[in-house]
């Protein structure tokens, strides 16, 4: 680690969401010696059934409250002594977004720029720096033609709310280095995917319908493309770079495999249909084609080499590894899904993909 005391005692922020679970039982199980405080709003994408093994480690707190408290979140910087943040909060679903984009004002632009003066106050008071870490996404860059790679030099051009709140947020925390020289670092990652992902993203919603034999709802003609990175792979890349990264630097994530939407649901349907016992070609049957999503972007693709050339990260999980283990979580976990998929879900789902699409 280059520039903060040995005794870590990390903030993470969104740590019963989907990445932040991951991030959060590699950070408890591998350094016992770390305090590790999870600061979780638990709106419906934070489920604590997702972290329930680790929930008693006695390196572990958990802590219910919103990132837009400013009060609450400076008594946890004083009560537990914190010197560091992994900050992965936010509200982070692109149709989501674009029903209800100033939900995503509110926690991604103003939630995260509560926590930066939070930070920036408690440094004043106490002389004490806290290491901050922004975890964002390749969206911010906008979209890709059939050719070319996001580096951390593209310049910035989002085209949803989700992204345009991810990108506010990232200049934000920027500005908090260059202004007031506040150790902060921003990492930008392409797609996730893995056990306990919410299933309104594309790959757990089309795992839960395969199973239950209902139509898969393809955005316009399938063709555009996502890069996917395995999420415990993720939270490796997370942990190398709160601990090695270099202050207002950026760094990107990527997976290294890039599909064609159409052609990951179709492999979905492949994988499922053997471990089913069903009949091969017969979830295919269900796709549909249905109206595409506005401003869908067409192509994310992600250069990671300086991630990789001074760091030594790279996705360790091959894409048919982590396909197949994520499929048998869920299938393995349908009271896990039975419990997401309650009234407020089914009121999501009948909204998005109601009769008309
Ligand atoms: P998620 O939606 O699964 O989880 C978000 C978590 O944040 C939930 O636990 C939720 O309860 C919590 N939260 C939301 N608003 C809050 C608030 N106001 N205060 C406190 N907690 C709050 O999200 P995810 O997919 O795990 O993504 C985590 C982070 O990683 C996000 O910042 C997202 O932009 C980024 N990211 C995600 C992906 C991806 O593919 N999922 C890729 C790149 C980057
Ligand atoms: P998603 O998982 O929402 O991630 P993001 O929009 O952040 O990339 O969607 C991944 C891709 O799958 C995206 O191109 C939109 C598409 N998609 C569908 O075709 N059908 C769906 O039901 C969903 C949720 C997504």
């Amino acid at each position: 680690m280059s520039n903060h005391s040995a005794t870590q005692h990390i903030l993470v922020t969104g740590g019963a969401g989907f990445i932040g679970s991951h991030v959060i039982r590699r950070l408890v199980t591998r350094y016992p010696g770390y305090r590790i405080v999870n600061l979780d709003a638990l709106t419906y994408a934070g489920n604590p059934d997702n972290i329930r093994d680790i929930e008693d480690k006695p390196n572990y707190t958990f802590v219910k409250g919103d990132i837009n408290d400013a009060a609450h979140v400076s008594s946890i910087l004083r009560e537990y002594d914190i010197n560091g943040i992994i900050h992965l909060a936010a509200e982070s679903h692109v149709d989501r977004s674009i029903a209800d984009p100033l939900a995503f004002v509110r926690t991604n632009v103003l939630g995260t720029g509560t926590l930066l003066e939070c930070c920036r106050q408690y440094w004043k008071e106490t002389s004490k720096a806290i290491r901050f870490y922004h975890v964002s996404t390749d969206e911010v860059y906008g979209e890709l033609g059939d050719t070319g790679y996001f580096t951390e030099e593209t310049a910035y051009d989002p085209r949803s709310p989700y992204s345009a709140s991810k990108a506010g947020s990232d200049h934000l925390v920027r500005a908090y280095y260059s202004t007031y020289g506040c150790p902060t670092l921003v990492s930008n990652c392409s797609n996730n995917y893995g056990p306990n992902q919410f299933p309104e993203k594309l790959i757990p919603l089309m795992i839960r319908n395969i199973k239950e034999g209902l139509p898969l709802p393809v955005y316009g003609e399938g063709t555009n493309i996502r890069d996917w990175l395995y999420v415990e792979d993720h939270a490796e890349a997370i942990d190398t770079i709160y601990h090695k990264g270099e202050v207002g630097q950026t760094y990107n994530i990527g997976g290294d495999k890039e599909l064609k939407n159409i052609d990951l649901v179709r492999t979905l349907c492949k994988l499922m249909d053997d471990k089913m016992g069903r009949l091969l070609g017969s979830s295919e049957e269900l796709i549909r084609f249905v109206k595409d999503r506005a401003g869908h972007d067409h192509r994310y693709a992600i250069d990671f080499s300086k991630l990789k050339n001074e760091l030594g990260w790279t996705p360790a999980t091959d894409f048919k590894t982590g396909l197949s283990k994520t499929i048998d979580w869920y299938l393995s976990h349908q009271d896990w899904v039975a419990r997401i998929a309650d009234g407020s879900y089914k009121e999501y789902y009948e909204k998005q993909y109601g009769t008309g699409q």
